[in-house]
């Protein structure tokens, strides 16, 4: 393990108020949102998706690393430059997910385990040399009805210090994401107290596994209702919260916490992010950031459907976003930035 380089690419994906854009939609993910605003399911389609993503104007401004799937990963844009070596020209990190998907758990209803161990250290010398720098994996955890069990956050936690160990040896910095899901009645309480639980059992096991915690990334979910929950907390309520429990659940030396959108309206997701920011920045050992899919690319999508000629504006609505967000990291974003 290389300490210095794992601690350098961690700076220099949290420096200058940048975060990262995930754009490492399995194939079947992708064709998801694809069938939604009618855009063929097609390779084609998800090569010219991702390449407008990446030839956006302006970026790397206020984007540090980029999140890619094995499919893009391979791919090669104008002129033979791979994906990753675009992104590097751009000043920007290529990252890759390496979880190869969530999966119905053994003896566990309702619940999931998230795969990709097997193999998973050949697989990470070869995304080495494809130029990734970092890596993603993602455990789901469901809350309501009893769940989550103690078998799916204890198993999903050794998964990921395991994989993030695996990263490590091979100079990766790992994206560690425990996902509380969104889907739900719940309050906004039993979200903190899930995500608590989880946060716990997951940093028990990278501390087990010797995972160097400044050579790695959190990517949590927000504290939030379920989306379902008659009561929905107010922005401030939610920044709270999720400092709250961050606070109580995340050593101090982590290099850095990036959060998942989940689900959330890129406004919403902005307005939280900033709240956090402005809220608490001062009393917080990490720099709090943003490790978006949904909330960057979903008004860039629906501008985009899939037609050469929006592509244009839909780079500016994916800009627009970015820069959104880079400002919620500064606790600078308001309402009146998305009308300008
Ligand atoms: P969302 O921001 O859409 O939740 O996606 C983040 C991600 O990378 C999921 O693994």
């Amino acid at each position: 393990m290389n300490v210095q380089q794992l601690t350098d690419i961690v700076r220099k994906l949290v420096e200058h108020h940048k975060g990262l854009l995930a754009m490492d939609e399995s194939t079947p993910t992708c064709n998801k949102r694809f069938a939604g605003l009618r855009i063929p399911q097609t390779e084609t389609a998800r090569f010219a998706w991702r390449e407008l993503i990446v030839t956006t104007p302006g970026l790397g401004e206020c984007i540090s690393g980029v999140i890619l799937y094995d499919e893009t990963i391979r791919q090669q844009m104008q002129k033979a430059t791979p994906f990753a070596a675009a992104l590097a020209d751009a000043g920007i990190i290529p990252g890759i997910k390496v979880d190869t998907g969530a999966k119905d758990m053994a003896g566990h209803p309702g619940e999931k385990i998230t795969e990709g161990l097997d193999g998973l250290r050949d697989r990470l010398a070869e995304y080495f040399q494809l130029g990734a720098r970092f890596a993603k994996w993602r455990a789901v955890i469901g809350v309501g009805g009893g769940l989550p069990s103690r078998g799916c956050i204890e198993a999903n936690a050794q998964s990921l210090a395991r994989y993030a160990a695996l990263c490590q040896e091979a100079d990766l910095v790992p994206i560690v994401e425990p996902e509380v899901l969104m889907d739900g009645v719940h309050t906004l309480e039993q979200c903190a107290e899930v995500t608590e639980d989880v946060l716990r059992a997951v940093f028990n096991q990278l501390y087990t596994q010797r995972v160097l915690l400044e050579g790695m990334i959190l990517k949590p979910n927000m504290v939030l209702p379920g989306l379902t929950c008659p009561r929905q907390n107010t922005v401030d309520e939610v920044a709270d919260a999720t400092v709250q429990c961050l606070l109580r659940a995340v050593p101090a030396a982590v290099g850095g916490i990036a959060f998942l959108s989940g689900g959330q309206s890129s406004e919403l997701a902005s307005a939280r992010l900033n709240a956090m920011n402005a809220r608490s920045k001062l009393r917080l050992p990490w720099d709090l950031s943003f490790s978006f899919a949904r909330a960057i690319q979903q008004p860039a999508m629906e501008i985009w459907r899939g037609e050469k000629a929006n592509v244009p504006e839909a780079q500016r609505a994916l800009y627009h976003r970015s820069m959104c967000n880079q400002a919620a990291r500064r606790g600078e974003y308001t309402s009146a930035m998305e009308r300008s």
